[in-house]
């Protein structure tokens, strides 16, 4: 993609070691990761790691380790993420649920976050697999409180607090994991964390706004799926406090297992709602890249701006 151009090189080294790290073990899950690494989705993360990493000088083996076990780990969150939601489609083929069933999901999604964590103790630094540890626990108390919230309309801030935990917390990390493998100096790692965060914020009110409008061609899952499973996200929340619609809606959520897709997304177009979520999902990204301003300029640092500029244009 070419607002990872910088990294680039360093990304098929992340693609290398995915294929090396998964293709040794039984047939089952040699089949499984075949599967896997036929679709590979956007590299964000790692290429948020490698980017980070930049800033400490020339990107080293022991980047290429941290950024493709973050890369293992949001495997691993999808496999079982799409469990989760019954969904049947991932990056534009079968999901691993939908084409190896559950039970073998379960345990490939297990076998990725093995593989991950043996690959961040590789790099002997206590705090780089603490980090990862604490993360993935922060990303599952999101998921469990996606669940807790199921069919209720939760307010503006619990659904921030809600997204932070589930995705924005992660993408800081991966940030902040770049910047320790790396060696920089804690205020730099803190900067660029501050960065991860705000564009992590960003990137799930975009994830979110996308399962309204996108084309499921481009996007490579299924569209509209969020109201059925019960998470109600930015859009809906808002237009929920807008005097104006908020009885028209209610009504169309009166059957939440049977919600009137096409007619919440016009109500939503049409109330601004969606409008709404994305100037959200862009004041993120406006104090993203102010935590990059401390940061030396440069082409690393204009990456890192791009990148953040992409997450609000994109249409996948
Ligand atoms: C999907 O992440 C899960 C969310 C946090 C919304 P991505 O949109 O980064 O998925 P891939 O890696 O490109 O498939
Ligand atoms: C992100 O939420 C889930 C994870 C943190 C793994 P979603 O459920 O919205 O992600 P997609 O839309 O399935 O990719
Ligand atoms: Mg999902
Ligand atoms: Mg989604």
């Amino acid at each position: 993609m070419a607002v990872f151009s910088l990294v680039d090189s360093g990304l098929r080294d992340v693609d290398v070691m995915l294929s090396d790290v998964l293709r040794r073990d039984n047939l089952l899950m040699a089949e499984v990761s075949d599967h896997l690494l036929k679709a590979s989705g956007k590299r964000l993360r790692p290429a948020l790691v490698l980017l980070s990493g930049t800033f400490g000088g020339f990107p080293s083996e022991r980047l290429t380790r941290v950024a493709t076990a973050v890369e293992l780990i949001h495997m691993a969150t999808l496999v079982h993420d799409d469990i989760i939601d019954d969904a049947s489609m991932r990056r534009g083929v079968a999901s691993a649920r939908q084409r190896f069933g559950d039970p073998v999901a379960v345990l490939a999604g297990d076998f990725l976050f093995a593989k991950a964590f043996q690959l961040f103790a590789s790099v002997n630094d206590p705090r780089v697999v603490h980090e990862a540890a604490q993360v993935v626990g922060i990303m599952c108390s999101g998921e469990i409180q996606q669940q807790l919230d199921h069919g209720r309309v939760a307010s503006e801030a619990e659904y921030y607090s809600r997204i932070e935990a589930k995705t924005a917390r992660f993408i800081e990390s991966s940030c902040r994991l770049g910047a320790m493998a790396a060696g920089l100096a804690l205020d730099e790692e803190e900067l660029l964390a501050r960065f991860g965060h705000e564009i992590g914020m960003a990137f799930q009110v975009v994830d979110d706004i996308l399962d309204w409008s996108a084309d499921p061609e481009s996007l490579g899952k299924s569209v509209g799926e969020d109201i059925g499973q019960g998470v109600y996200t930015l859009p809906l929340i808002h237009a929920l406090e807008q005097a104006d619609w908020s009885d028209e809606l209610r009504v169309y959520l009166a059957d939440p297992k049977n919600p009137p897709v096409a007619q919440i997304r016009e109500l939503l177009s049409q109330s601004g709602a969606i409008h709404y979520a994305e100037t959200v999902a862009s004041s993120y990204v406006e104090s993203a890249k102010a935590s990059l301003e401390a940061l030396p300029a440069g082409p690393t640092r204009s990456s890192l701006e791009a990148l953040a500029e992409f997450i609000v244009v994109r249409d996948h």
